[in-house]
C-alpha cells in the first residue's frame, strides 16, 4: 500500500501524528489564498447604470449616466478637429520615444495659455509650473499629492457639497483630509451662495479650497461673476488657498475665454493657485487622457524649486505621460487653423446641450407639468441636477427605461432631439 503512494506522501504517513498534524496546518496556511480577507467594495455608481441600462431591452432606452458627450444621434462624437489633427501625426511618422517627465512641452505651454489667457502675467513673467497629465484626474491626484508634500498649513481641502464623486477618494488618496462646504441648495435647486460664504468663513484660515471653475458637476450651478469676485474677496481676507478643477473649458458656455473668467479673475486679484485641466469633455479626448496640473509661483526661481520637485513627485508614479493625446492637443492649440475649427466645434457641442436643456424646458411645460422647470436652462454644461428624488429617479428606470444617477442628476448630452419628448413624458408621469 504504502509503495503506491509519492515518496513525500510516503514519508509523511511515516511521521508521527503530533508532526503530521503542525505539516497539515503548515499546508493548509499555504493553501488558503493571499487575499482570503479582501472584501468585495461597492461597484462604481455610474458603471452600475451603464450596467443595468445593457440589461434593458426596451429599445427606446435612454441612458442619461454617461458623462461624455453625445451627437445628436446619440453616438460618441470624435470632433473632426482631433481627426486632422491625428491624421497630421499619424503622417509625419514621429517616433515613440519617452516625453520628458512632464510630458509634451508644445501641449503643456499651449495649455497653459489657454488655461491663464495671452495676457496673464504669471505666464508673461515665466512662474508658472506646469506638467502634463492623466487627463483631469491625474492632474487633481498630482495636486493633492504636491500639496500633501508642501502645502504648509493643515492638510485638510474644502470641497463643495455635492462635488464631482471622484473628489474625495482623490483627495483621501492623497493623503489630504477631505472636508466639505455648502454648494447646492434644494429649495431652490440654485447655489446656496449664503451658505457658501458662511462655511469658507468658518474654514480654519488658510485652508485649501476646490473651486470648479465651470460647469459645476453635479449640479451645473456655477456662481455669477459677481459671486466669484465677492468668493475672491473672502479667499483672500481669510488666506485660503485656492485649488481650482477646470474639466470643462469651452464645453460650459462655449467660450474657452469666458469659461476660465474665474481662474483668471482670482489671478488678477493676486491670489496663487493651482490648477487642473482636462481635455477630455472639450476635445472629446476621453481615453486618451489628456490634462495637465499647473501651480503659480511668486518667480521663476520658486517654479524651478516647485517644477523639480513635481518631476520628482511624478517620476516614481508613471514616470512619464502618453504622447499621442498630447500630441493631438497640441496641434490643435498650436496650429491658427485647426485652433479656430476647433473653437467652432467646441462651441457646436456647447450649444447643442443648452438647445437640449430648452427643449426639456418647453416639452415638460408643452405637458402642462405644474413645476418650475427653470433650473434646467438656468444651469449650465454637461450636467443638469434636476431636483428629482431617488425614488423618482428609480421609478425612471423602473416604468421609463431612463437611467441616471439617484441623486436626479442627468447627463444633458444624452439627450437627443429624437429622445427628448419621450424623456419629458417620462419626468412628467414620475414627477406628477
Ligand atoms: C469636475 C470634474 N473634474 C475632473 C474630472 C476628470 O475627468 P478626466 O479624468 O476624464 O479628465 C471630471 C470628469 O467627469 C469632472 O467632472
Amino acid at each position: 500500500m504504502l509503495s503506491t503512494l509519492r515518496p513525500v506522501a510516503r514519508a509523511a504517513v511515516r511521521q508521527r501524528p503530533a508532526q503530521i498534524q503542525v505539516k497539515a496546518q503548515a499546508i493548509r496556511i499555504v493553501n488558503a489564498s493571499t487575499w482570503a480577507q479582501v472584501k468585495e467594495g461597492p461597484p462604481d455608481a455610474i458603471l452600475g447604470i451603464t450596467e443595468a441600462f445593457k440589461k434593458d431591452s426596451f429599445p427606446e432606452k435612454i441612458n442619461l449616466g454617461v458623462g461624455a458627450y453625445r451627437d445628436d444621434k446619440g453616438k460618441p462624437y470624435v470632433l473632426p478637429s482631433v481627426r486632422a489633427a491625428e491624421q497630421k501625426i499619424v503622417s509625419s511618422a514621429l517616433d515613440k520615444e519617452y516625453a520628458g517627465i512632464t510630458g509634451v512641452p508644445t501641449f503643456t505651454k499651449a495649455a497653459a495659455l489657454l488655461a491663464y489667457g495671452p495676457d496673464s502675467k504669471p505666464l508673461e513673467e515665466d512662474r508658472i509650473a506646469i506638467t502634463q497629465s492623466i487627463s483631469g484626474t491625474g492632474a487633481l491626484r498630482i495636486g493633492g499629492e504636491f500639496l500633501n508634500r508642501f502645502y504648509p498649513g493643515a492638510k485638510t481641502i474644502y470641497i463643495p457639497t455635492p462635488s464631482w464623486a471622484n473628489h474625495k477618494a482623490v483627495f483621501n488618496d492623497s493623503g489630504l483630509e477631505v472636508k466639505q462646504y455648502k454648494y447646492y441648495n434644494k429649495d431652490t435647486i440654485g447655489l446656496d451662495f449664503d451658505g457658501m460664504v458662511a462655511d469658507l468663513k468658518a474654514a480654519p484660515s488658510g485652508s485649501m479650497i476646490l473651486l470648479h471653475a465651470c460647469a459645476h458637476n453635479p449640479t451645473g450651478i456655477d456662481p455669477t461673476p459677481e459671486q466669484w469676485r465677492q468668493l475672491s474677496d473672502l479667499v483672500k481676507e481669510k488666506g485660503h488657498y485656492p485649488f481650482f478643477d477646470m474639466a470643462y473649458q469651452g464645453f460650459a458656455s462655449g467660450d474657452t475665454d469666458k469659461d476660465a473668467y474665474p481662474v483668471r479673475l482670482f489671478i488678477e486679484q493676486g491670489h496663487g493657485l493651482v490648477l487642473a485641466q482636462s481635455f477630455a469633455k472639450n476635445m472629446g479626448l476621453y481615453g486618451e487622457r489628456v490634462g495637465a496640473f499647473s501651480i503659480v509661483c511668486e518667480s521663476p526661481e520658486e517654479k524651478k524649486r516647485v517644477d523639480s520637485q513635481i518631476k520628482i513627485l511624478v517620476r516614481p508614479l508613471y514616470s512619464n505621460p502618453p504622447v499621442h493625446g498630447a500630441r493631438i492637443a497640441s496641434e490643435i492649440l498650436n496650429n491658427p487653423e485647426l485652433n479656430k475649427q476647433w473653437l467652432g466645434e467646441v462651441k457646436g457641442m456647447a450649444d447643442r446641450i443648452i438647445e437640449m436643456r430648452a427643449l426639456l424646458k418647453k416639452n415638460l411645460q408643452d405637458l402642462g407639468s405644474k413645476h418650475n422647470w427653470d433650473h434646467i436652462t438656468n444651469q449650465i454644461g454637461m450636467f443638469a441636477y434636476t431636483g428629482l428624488t431617488p425614488d423618482q429617479m428609480d421609478a425612471l428606470a423602473k416604468e421609463h427605461s431612463v437611467y441616471a444617477t439617484k441623486d436626479g442628476r442627468i447627463s444633458v448630452a444624452g439627450i437627443t432631439s429624437g429622445n427628448v419628448k419621450r424623456l419629458a413624458e417620462a419626468i412628467y408621469k414620475v414627477t406628477g
